[in-house]
């Protein structure tokens, strides 16, 4: 049987690299077999990208950008989701193309539509089937780092762009529903388990 595709998306700090490793212990103990792996990246390719466009240095065109996710999205897909989907491994990811909605558009105002037609190109029909939204708004994000204070310029900025990836995240959960199931992630840690639990749950049925 062909295996199953899930994907963790959310802003930065909302804990979804926290719970991947129990997404995949609690799978694994209902005897599935899982392949984890993450976006930018999962192939030596994507590796060599995630560096080019999350590495320091001169930081490139948004569209440059969205493009090189694409390019290794299409690697990805080729060398290790769907041979393993295929095998009936499932595939846990961490971000996928809803990322790219999220910040390239929505962050960086890349239009919704040319980041659409990639997706149709690169994809090929194929959608998640399963994406787990942890949702957490920038202000509470920001809390949680610990920042206080009242904030500078800069971090102004960057919470005003923070907060267009996490509507850009919410439009996509609206149009993919019941593909993207919303998760408060603004509860405890044991709250955050609870409410996965039952998100795997229904889905395992
Ligand atoms: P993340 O996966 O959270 O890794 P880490 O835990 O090491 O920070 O961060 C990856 C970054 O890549 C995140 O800031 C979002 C960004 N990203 C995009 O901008 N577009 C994309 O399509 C993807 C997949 C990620």
């Amino acid at each position: 049987m062909r295996g199953r595709f899930i994907t963790l998306e959310g802003i930065d700090g909302a804990g979804k690299s926290t719970h991947m490793r129990w997404i995949s212990r609690f799978l694994q103990r209902r005897g599935v077999r899982i392949k984890m792996t993450r976006e930018p990246g999962g192939t030596a390719v994507g590796e060599k990208l995630r560096r080019m466009v999350l590495g320091k240095g001169q930081r490139l065109h948004p569209e440059t950008e969205t493009l090189l996710m694409f390019a290794a999205r299409r690697e990805h897909l080729d060398k290790l989701i769907l041979p393993a989907l295929e095998r009936g491994t499932w595939v846990l990811c961490d971000r996928f193309t809803d990322a790219t909605f999220a910040y390239q558009s929505g962050g960086s105002g890349v239009p919704w539509d040319k980041v659409g037609m990639l997706e149709e190109w690169v994809h090929q029909g194929l959608q998640p089937d399963l994406t787990i939204l942890f949702d957490l708004s920038p202000e509470l994000g920001r809390q949680r780092a610990g920042r206080k204070r009242r904030p500078d310029r800069f971090e102004r900025e960057r919470e005003t762009y923070y907060r267009r990836v996490h509507e850009a995240y919410r439009r996509r959960a609206q149009a993919g529903a019941p593909r993207v199931q919303v998760l408060d992630a603004a509860g405890s840690r044991i709250e955050v388990r609870k409410e996965l639990e039952d998100i795997l749950t229904r889905f395992c049925k």
